[in-house]
């Protein structure tokens, strides 16, 4: 028997998922893994080497033997890219821009998947990412797929860089929400797409307590109903 259980949130970029994910987890005594903060370190990592972003084999050259360490308190996650923190340089402009094109290479889906898996080996885990309920946990005890209109997501991206001092232009975070959008859902490794047994949840009109006490409550009724022992919390 196993005693692992596996909360699965996927959805596009600015539909609220990293703060939902994070209070969920908090909430239910979880452990929160943030598998975007994983292919932005790879990125990094790419963009280091000064490899060209449509060099498959170079990527995956470069991406070789990374290690990727993610600490999370309520408050802040620490990122690190074999023992440096880089917790602000995944979340900048150039990685943003260039890690669609790294996240698309089968090699370093395949090793960051198995990273994940074996994250959540055991206890009660929250996963956010794109390809959780499709490819990572296709058996997760509980999948849920966010959305949101995409000019709500690109005022939300362009609010959370206001607030963080980053330069930001509406129009630009909008073309790059679509554009995104587009890469992530159409390329041919694990596109974006729900689960057929996700619940999906729309964002648009919807605020964050509501979307977090919603997602707590269904989480707390899957896992009891599957095993009751599963619960941290
Ligand atoms: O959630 P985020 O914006 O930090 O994710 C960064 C990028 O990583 C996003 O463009 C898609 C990709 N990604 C992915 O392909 N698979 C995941 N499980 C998580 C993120």
């Amino acid at each position: 028997m196993t005693n692992r259980a596996v909360i699965a949130i996927d959805g596009p970029a600015g539909t609220g998922k990293s703060s939902v994910s994070r209070r969920v987890a908090t909430a239910l005594g979880a452990n929160y893994i943030d598998t975007g903060a994983m292919y932005r370190v790879a990125t990094l990592r790419v963009l280091r080497a000064g490899v060209a972003l449509d060099d498959a084999e170079a990527i995956d050259k470069a991406t070789e033997g990374l290690t990727i360490s993610v600490t999370n308190s309520p408050v802040k996650q620490i990122v690190l890219m074999d023992g440096e923190d880089v917790s602000g340089e995944i979340r900048g402009d150039d990685v943003t821009r260039s890690v669609s094109a790294v996240s698309a290479v089968p090699a370093v889906r395949t090793r960051l998947v198995q990273a994940q898996r074996d994250l959540a080996q055991s206890g009660l885990s929250v996963l956010e990412g794109r390809d959780i309920g499709t490819v990572v946990f296709p058996d997760a005890d509980l999948k849920v797929f966010l959305t949101a209109s995409p000019e709500a997501r690109a005022q939300r991206r362009h609010d959370q860089n206001t607030a963080a001092g980053r330069d930001s232009d509406y129009a630009t975070v909008l073309e790059d929400v679509i554009r995104r959008d587009h890469l992530d859902s159409t390329r041919s490794t694990s596109p974006l797409r729900p689960a057929d047994d996700a619940v999906q949840v729309d964002t648009t009109d919807l605020g964050i307590e509501e979307v977090i006490a919603k997602l707590v409550e269904l989480a707390r009724r899957r896992i009891h109903g599957e095993s009751s022992s599963e619960v941290k919390a």
